[in-house]
């Protein structure tokens, strides 16, 4: 079977197809043993340190459960309080870190850092989000899609995604459904596609899987038929509060609202979004943004996100499931 026993976790292209469907069986595995209750501790004794240089509520949460419910133990570095990255180099924080925790878990900015640190660390390194890429997230995604679809392959699911393709959860999604053979419409502004290196990488991927990769700047043929219409908040983590005004008048049109629902002509179509999510005025910035530019929703309106085709709390609770195969399966007894 699969042997990935002290693997980094960084970037779904540093696996096999096989691999990550693996660790999608593993994650359905373990979440029905938690639910039936009788989950087997296979992390017993570990201890992880979680490094969290941007904000978290998901990813934090899921790493901590997980870990407690494997019977391991964390340490939650946050964005200020340690000497990560003002007085002590990544290069140095993995080397110290390596020496006491047998996994470490890494949020930040440039994938180059959690590559470094998975290169200096001794033991297996989990990237909770960088700039680049998202992978854990994606688990979480492709293992919602086969729970909405059962009986369906991934290689037979088709999704669009709308918005800002070129950051983590565009890349990602892209990287996953090339290695998954799925089809993938990044329905967004040219100047939001997924950098061009990174598209020829995943068409190449595609020729062997079968994926189909589509990059359109048309909402009405780019989301029809599709089985799942995924969107992700405009502004991202580390951008300045600025890129607003721009992003609101380039992604509107982009927005995830009912006539997108129903320009997909599939009344079972399932809208996903990682979260969290600007819908509502219920948060300080979103009623800021909301009001300032004059907008009902950003990147998805309140009737799409509470409706029954919408599935993000599922999403939400299977990060939990899927990182936790992923620590069991670089990490477990
Ligand atoms: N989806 C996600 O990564 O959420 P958090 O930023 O809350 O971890
Ligand atoms: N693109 C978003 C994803 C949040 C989970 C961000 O980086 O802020």
């Amino acid at each position: 079977a699969f042997n990935l026993k002290n693997r980094n976790f960084l970037k779904l292209l540093d696996y096999t197809p096989a691999e990550i469907m693996f660790l999608l069986n593993l994650s359905i595995d373990l979440k029905k043993a938690k639910y039936a209750g009788i989950e087997q501790k296979k992390l017993a004794g570990k201890n992880i340190a979680l490094i969290f240089e941007k904000s978290s509520t998901r990813t934090r949460c899921a790493f901590e459960v997980a870990a407690f419910d494997q019977g391991a133990f964390v340490t939650y570095l946050g964005p200020s309080g340690s000497q990560i990255g003002h007085k002590e180099s990544m290069k140095d924080t993995a080397r110290v870190l390596g020496r006491m925790y047998d996994g470490i878990e890494y949020r930040g900015f440039g994938q180059e850092i959690v590559e470094e640190l998975g290169q200096y660390a001794g033991v297996p390194v989990w990237n909770g989000l960088t700039d680049e890429f998202h992978p854990t997230q994606i688990l979480a995604d492709f293992m919602t899609m086969m729970e909405h679809l059962p009986g369906t392959p991934l290689n037979k699911i088709k999704f669009a995604y709308m918005g800002d393709a070129r950051f983590n959860m565009g890349n990602s999604l892209m990287v996953g459904a090339a290695k998954m053979g799925m089809e993938i419409h990044l329905v967004a502004p040219k100047a939001y596609w997924p950098d061009e290196k990174l598209v020829r990488e995943c068409l190449d991927i595609a020729e062997t899987t079968g994926a189909k990769i589509v990059l359109t700047e048309n909402v009405e043929t780019g989301v029809a038929g599709m089985d799942f219409i995924y969107t992700d908040v405009w502004v991202s983590m580390g951008e300045a509060k600025e890129a607003w005004a721009e992003r609101i008048r380039v992604m509107t049109p982009y927005q995830v609202n009912m006539d997108v629902i129903k320009q997909t002509g599939n009344p079972q179509v399932k809208f996903m979004h990682c979260l969290p999510a600007f819908h509502d005025e219920h948060t300080t910035m979103g009623k800021e943004i909301e009001q300032t530019y004059n907008m009902k929703g950003l990147e998805v309106t309140d009737d799409v996100f509470e409706s029954h085709h919408s599935i993000v709390f599922d999403e939400a609770e299977n990060r939990m499931h899927t990182i936790k195969a992923v620590m069991v399966a670089t990490l477990g007894a």
